[in-house]
This record gives structure tokens, C-alpha cells and sequence, in this order.
């Protein structure tokens, strides 16, 4: 397990690996069987059990890299925006020195949150409870009545809030993972960072959020939003049929159900779909005139970026990357489900945007954004009502009805390589995404540190670009 060391920081014990705490024998059997399988069936606890969703906080999110923010919520020094990994409230900071860190939002004190605010711009974090105060960074930096209190012997060098260890970003997304034995963010992506950048690296100046941040709670496990947005076109023509006949005209509602489309697993874990059409235009239905204008100006600049077949030939995409960071490119959506109980999750939404795009592209993406893919989004209450439905006592709970296991076999065995794409490419009517995520969860369930947890082999290269952040920074 992580400690706080001496000087009450966040380390590996001894210096070594953390250990995650013993699994008791029914766990450890039920990953046994996931993870041998070819992950087609699903034993039903893993959706409501509250020893799994415990083993879950400690061995998937305390180990894993998280997503916090974008940079552009933190433009200048002192902007932090408050959030979560797992279930432990984390700050992230831009530092004077325009670093980005993160610490635990938890008082040494008696726990009360430091920042209270969703986000701001701080000089320090005071708690208001008896008022101990942290600079930014998380250094404890006073103490009132010091002298009459603690007779000065309290030593503040060590009662700091915990640092998240690793902080690093890609292209403006920012992580964090408390592991310190995790590999680089760019090295936890693996190939995913190949299909990251036709969201991320599509034009000159990169992306931006608009600021604020949908936030609602659902009934329903986290893994069932993870799982559909990683893989799952296939609920499209059922559950989203009302807004596909209502919204679209009839050849495009068509289009969606005869799909020409891929389901991409570029490494164990995290997974995409994209309509997919290398030779002709891309599928653009929804979109207003606004940003199919903007998309036609700055075709040619994508394609010297990104070649022809990122830019035309894959559009309509939904991804996650492991465990609970998902997108939607062309509703210009970042989302984090976010675990709040076997049962319960909250869905953190943002909406992305190309930084150089006019104010009216960008006021288009958001009004799409919002009817689209929010609290009221036509689309997204079609997810809601059913991921709370498959949760809770409807769904998996009840004693007999836990007895049968969860079919996540469409398309076993017909997997198979791409001749320009990296990763395992599916037909888009393939469970082949939801079996790489219950895998690679089922890894970390089992695994007793990193050592044991493989790190995707990357076949493409990172591309850095000098206009926009680098990875890699701590
Ligand atoms: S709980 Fe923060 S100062 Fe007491
Ligand atoms: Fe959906």
C-alpha cells in the first residue's frame, strides 16, 4: 500500500513497489475467470458488490493515471480546479513557475476540504475549519496562535497536504496518478495517443474548454458508461433511435444503422469507434453550419497534420481511455464517470473546442454539446435511464437473478489487425472494446503492484508539437 513517509509525503514503502492489500478467495477466483476468459461473460457483482467497488478504489484508481482537468482551466498561476480520483478529492494547481501539481483536498488537520471551491484562482488554501493554511503547492505554511497552541513545537514541514505523485499532461489534457511506480502518461496511452490526436491535435494552437462543468449523478456502476463509450455502437440503433428519426433526415438516421464502421483497440484497456470511410467524405450529420464550415477551412491543415484517414476518413468517434476518461469528437464532449458507490456515479462533462476557432464555432460546439450530450441532452438521457436500469435491484442484485453471467461475446474471435491503423479493429457491431476494458480491469484487480501489470508495446510515434503543451511534465 501507499504511506505517508517522515516528512509526510506519499510514498512507496521502503522504497519499493506498493503493495495493494490481500484479495479475499471469491475475488480473487471471479478475476481469476475474467482474465483467463476471453472476457465474454461477466459474473453480475462486479456491477453492484461493495468488497469489489473497495478493491476497485485501491487497486484500479489509486494505481491508474486519472483525468483532472484541461490546461486552459489553469491559464495563470493560482487557477486550480477541484476534482476527483477515484473517491479521493484531489486540487489541481498552476504553479508560479507555470508547473501544474496536484494535492490531496484533505486537511491535515481533521480533514475538513481545503478548497471548497469547484475552481478559482487562490494564493493559498485556508481551512475553514480552524484555519490552518497551505500555499498552493501544498507546503502547511501557517498555523493561527501557533506560539499559545502547539508552544511552536509543531513541525509544519511535515503535516503538508499529500502530493499526487505524478502529474504529467498530453496536449492539454492533464492526469494524475498516485502510484509512483505507474509508468509515463505517454506510456499508459500506448497507440490511444494516434487517435487522442484528431481530437487534441487537429489544428495549429491545439484545444480549449469552454469553461464550466456538467456534473450530475446517475443510479449505475461507472464501468457500464466506461464500457459503452470504449465500445458499444451497437445500442445506438435501439436506444437512440427516437433522436436518430427525430433529429436526423432519413438517410443519415440510415447511415447509423447500416454503420460502416470500426471499433479500435489500440492497447489492452482503452478502446474507440469511428464511422469509418478512407475514401470518401466524412459522416457529418448533426453538425450545424457553422462547424462543418470551420471543419472545411481547416481540412487541408488537419491533413498535413494528420494524413488523410484521421482527418476524412473517421468521424462520429466515442472512446474511453482506462479506466473512466471518456470523449465524443464530433459533440465535442470529455467526460469522467466518476465512482461514487457500486451503484452510483457522477458524470463530469466539458466541452472541447479548437482553440483558434471564431467565438460563433465555438458558441456552435457548445449549444451541440449541451443538446446533445448534457443532463438534458437528448442523447445522453437515453444512456442515463439505461445504465440505471441494468443497476440496483432492477438490473443485478437480486439473489437469483445475480446467478446468470452478462454476454460480452459479439464478435469473439473475429479481431484482427488493420493494414494502416495500429491496433486490434473490430466491425463496429463488436464487443471487442468491452472485453479489452473488463481484461485490463480485472489485471489491476489481481495485480499486487506495476510490476505486474503489463505496459502497452507502442508502434506509432508521439508527435510533439512546439505550439502546444508537452507531455511529460511533472
Ligand atoms: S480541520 Fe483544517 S484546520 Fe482543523
Ligand atoms: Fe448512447
Amino acid at each position: 500500500m501507499l504511506t505517508v513517509n517522515d516528512s509526510g509525503q506519499l510514498v512507496s514503502p521502503n522504497g519499493q513497489t506498493p503493495q495493494a492489500p490481500p484479495l479475499n478467495p471469491a475475488l480473487s477466483s471471479l478475476l481469476k475467470e475474467l482474465s483467463e476468459s476471453e472476457g465474454g461473460l461477466l459474473d453480475r457483482r462486479m456491477f453492484f458488490d461493495p468488497e469489489i467497488y473497495k478493491v476497485e478504489l485501491e487497486r484500479v484508481f489509486a494505481r491508474s493515471w486519472s483525468f483532472l482537468c484541461h490546461e486552459s482551466q489553469l491559464a495563470k498561476a493560482g487557477d486550480f480546479f477541484s476534482t476527483y480520483i477515484g473517491a479521493d478529492p484531489v486540487v489541481v494547481t498552476r504553479q508560479r513557475d507555470g508547473s501544474i501539481s496536484a494535492v490531496l483536498n484533505s486537511c491535515r488537520h481533521r480533514g475538513m476540504k481545503v478548497c471548497r471551491a469547484d475552481w478559482g484562482n487562490a494564493k493559498a488554501f485556508t481551512c475553514t475549519y480552524h484555519g490552518w493554511s497551505y500555499s498552493t503547492d501544498g507546503s502547511l505554511v501557517s498555523v493561527p496562535r501557533e506560539e499559545y497552541a502547539y508552544y511552536n513545537e509543531i513541525d509544519k514541514s511535515k503535516l503538508g497536504l499529500l502530493r499526487v505523485p505524478q502529474v504529467q499532461s498530453y496536449k492539454g489534457l492533464v492526469f494524475g496518478c498516485f502510484d509512483p511506480e505507474a509508468p509515463s502518461l505517454v506510456d499508459f496511452l500506448g497507440d490511444m495517443t494516434y487517435y487522442l490526436d484528431i481530437l487534441l491535435d487537429r489544428v495549429d494552437g491545439g484545444t480549449e474548454v469552454i469553461s464550466g462543468v456538467h456534473k450530475w449523478k446517475m443510479r449505475g456502476n461507472w464501468k457500464l458508461a466506461a464500457e459503452q463509450f470504449s465500445g458499444d455502437n451497437y445500442h445506438t440503433i435501439s436506444s437512440h433511435i427516437s433522436v436518430l428519426l427525430s433529429e436526423f433526415p432519413p438517410e443519415a438516421a440510415d447511415a447509423f444503422v447500416n454503420i460502416d464502421g470500426l471499433e479500435i483497440n489500440p492497447a489492452e484497456g482503452h478502446g474507440i469507434g469511428v464511422m469509418y470511410s478512407p475514401t470518401g467524405a466524412p459522416f457529418s450529420a448533426g453538425s450545424s453550419e457553422a462547424i462543418l464550415r470551420w471543419r472545411d477551412e481547416t481540412r487541408q491543415e488537419s491533413i498535413n497534420r494528420l494524413g488523410k484517414e484521421r482527418v476524412e476518413g473517421m468521424s462520429w468517434t466515442h472512446a474511453n481511455v482506462f479506466p473512466n476518461f471518456s470523449y465524443l469528437h464530433d459533440s465535442s464532449v470529455l467526460r469522467v464517470w466518476m465512482p461514487k458507490s457500486p451503484t452510483e456515479m457522477e458524470a463530469w462533462s466539458w466541452c472541447i473546442v479548437d482553440k483558434k476557432a471564431p467565438q460563433e464555432v465555438k458558441n456552435a460546439w457548445r449549444t451541440q454539446a449541451i443538446r446533445h450530450f448534457s443532463p438534458g441532452g437528448t442523447w445522453e438521457q437515453d444512456d442515463g435511464e439505461n445504465w440505471s436500469y441494468c443497476s440496483g435491484a432492477g438490473g443485478q442484485e437480486g439473489v437469483v437473478t445475480r446467478l446468470s453471467k452478462l454476454h460480452v461475446e459479439m464478435g469473439v474471435g473475429h479481431e484482427r489487425s488493420h493494414p494502416t491503423l495500429p491496433g486490434k479493429v473490430s466491425h463496429t457491431y463488436s464487443e471487442q472494446n468491452q472485453r479489452s476494458l473488463y481484461r485490463r480491469w480485472a489485471e489491476f484487480m489481481a495485480a499486487e503492484s506495476w510490476k505486474d501489470i503489463s505496459v502497452p508495446v507502442r508502434t506509432t510515434e508521439v508527435i510533439d508539437r512546439s505550439d502546444m503543451a508537452k507531455a511529460g511534465e511533472s
